[in-house]
């Protein structure tokens, strides 16, 4: 069995995790170049670790041999949200995905649209009320944020604005330990981030608490009725639905597809998409391949197993890499280009070759909401508006942690289109 390109190094002065997170992109493509292999191998997080960067890797990893490979449960994630399904295995998370999948599919997605669509217009419709460029990124931050807090906590930012600004402040600290080291030191006068942000989740769980148990309406009342393993599972999954993260992932997508569309030589593109959902489907797709939101997840190899035909070894870590499984050549001609007739062409019925969202039985339960939510929120922005860069150059090269967008943010000006446009395709 052929063994891995690369070297895992040794342990600790071998590790390669400061330069993956400096530069993910960059680490993979410098490395896919030098082994000519999509799979390779390298130390992150202090561990021999599996990269995966082509598409054959990735189905291997989450669907075909998704029993070999595990959810690592000492992840940062679990110090942060405490025990959710995202670092559960085997039976533990079978069951929890179970309950959890019913709150966002059928009648309870179904129950969330009205809210949907009027978040999407509450947030997008003074797009160009200004006069000035917007910052797209934290417009559409707040607008993500909107949704996950009515959504998920009915607290609705103009019927409570105190309560709605505490929350946000509460996550944003919370957020931001996320990402700094995990060192919980607190001395008189300064605490580190993660202290910091230990005591915002402490505050939101009493706040996520008073509504389990008072609040019997939407989702926070279905969540507090589903039958879940111990009495914190409910709070602790809703401190995971209403974390920064997903805003930030919404924000991600909506910004490149805004800026794929941008200018006037988009204006035919952004006509048909408005006209054809069909083919706005596709321009998600393509924004989704060539901007995923996250750089992609990581598992742990619980026997010898074989990716893509090289020799995985037990306790080896295992990471795809969305931004290139996406970029593939065997599967996606022309990969850096941006071409939603892909869709329709060469790469139809293969959307499970995109791991935006993960893939297999353990990918993302909340991608037909997302999928709501997107399609909303373009089909306003497109029905509603012009745009374009302002100031028409601008650097947009992007960075891709903690969530992928352009490390300046971009600012775009909106003109409201003609009445008339908005009006025929309400009618249509
Ligand atoms: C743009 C929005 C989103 C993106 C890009 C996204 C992406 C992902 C990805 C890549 C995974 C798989 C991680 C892995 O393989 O390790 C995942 C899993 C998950 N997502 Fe999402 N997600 C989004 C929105 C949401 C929403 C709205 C929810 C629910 C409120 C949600 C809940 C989850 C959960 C619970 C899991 C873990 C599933 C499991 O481990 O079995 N996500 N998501």
């Amino acid at each position: 069995m052929a063994k891995l390109p690369g070297n895992a190094g040794v342990s600790v002065l071998g590790d390669k995790s400061l330069e993956f997170y400096r530069d993910p992109v960059g680490f993979c493509r410098q490395r896919v170049e030098k082994h000519r292999s999509r799979v390779f191998q390298c130390r992150l997080l202090n561990r021999p670790t599996a990269f995966i960067c082509s598409v054959q890797g990735m189905r291997e990893l989450l669907s075909e041999k998704s029993s070999l490979f595990l959810k690592d449960p000492t992840d940062l994630m679990t110090n942060m949200y405490g025990d959710t399904v995202v670092t559960a295995n085997g039976e533990e998370a079978c069951l929890l995905r179970l309950s959890l999948t019913s709150l966002f599919a059928g009648s309870c997605l179904e129950s969330s649209s009205d809210y949907i669509t009027s978040v999407c217009e509450r947030c997008l419709k003074d797009l160009s009320l200004s006069g000035q460029p917007a910052c797209v990124y934290s417009s559409f931050k707040r607008l993500g944020t909107e949704l996950v807090l009515g959504l998920f906590l009915n607290v609705q930012a103009d019927e409570q604005p105190e309560l709605y600004q505490e929350i946000v402040q509460l996550c944003t600290q919370h957020w931001h330990g996320l990402i700094s080291a995990p060192v919980n030191v607190k001395v008189p006068l300064w605490s580190s981030g993660f202290s910091t942000a230990l005591d915002a989740r402490d505050k939101l769980m009493d706040i996520i608490k008073d509504k389990l148990e008072n609040d019997t309406q939407g989702f926070v009342g279905r969540l507090g009725s589903l039958p879940l393993p111990d009495s914190n599972s409910a709070s602790q999954h809703l401190l995971l639905f209403i974390s920064a993260l997903i805003p930030k992932a919404l924000a991600s997508l909506l910004t490149s597809f805004t800026l794929a569309l941008s200018g006037n030589e988009q204006e035919k593109t952004r006509r048909r998409a408005m006209e054809d959902p069909d083919y706005l489907h596709r321009v998600l797709l393509e924004v989704q391949r060539l901007w995923p939101p996250f750089i992609g997840g990581r598992r742990i190899a619980d026997q010898d197993a074989t990716l893509a035909g090289l020799h995985v070894p037990k306790g080896y870590g295992a990471i795809y890499i969305s931004h290139s499984v996406h970029r593939d050549p065997e599967v996606f001609q022309q990969p850096d280009s941006f071409l939603p007739e892909r869709w329709s062409g060469r790469n139809a019925g293969q959307e499970h070759f995109l791991c935006s969202f993960g893939s297999g039985p353990r990918s993302c339960i909340g991608i037909k909401l997302t999928n709501f939510f997107l399609k909303e929120a373009c089909m306003y922005l497109l029905k509603h508006y012009n745009w374009s860069l302002d100031p028409p150059s601008q650097d947009l090269e992007y960075k891709w942690l903690p969530v992928s967008r352009p490390a300046n943010p971009p600012t775009i000006s909106f003109t409201r289109l003609e009445q008339t446009r908005s009006d025929t395709s309400d009618n249509g």
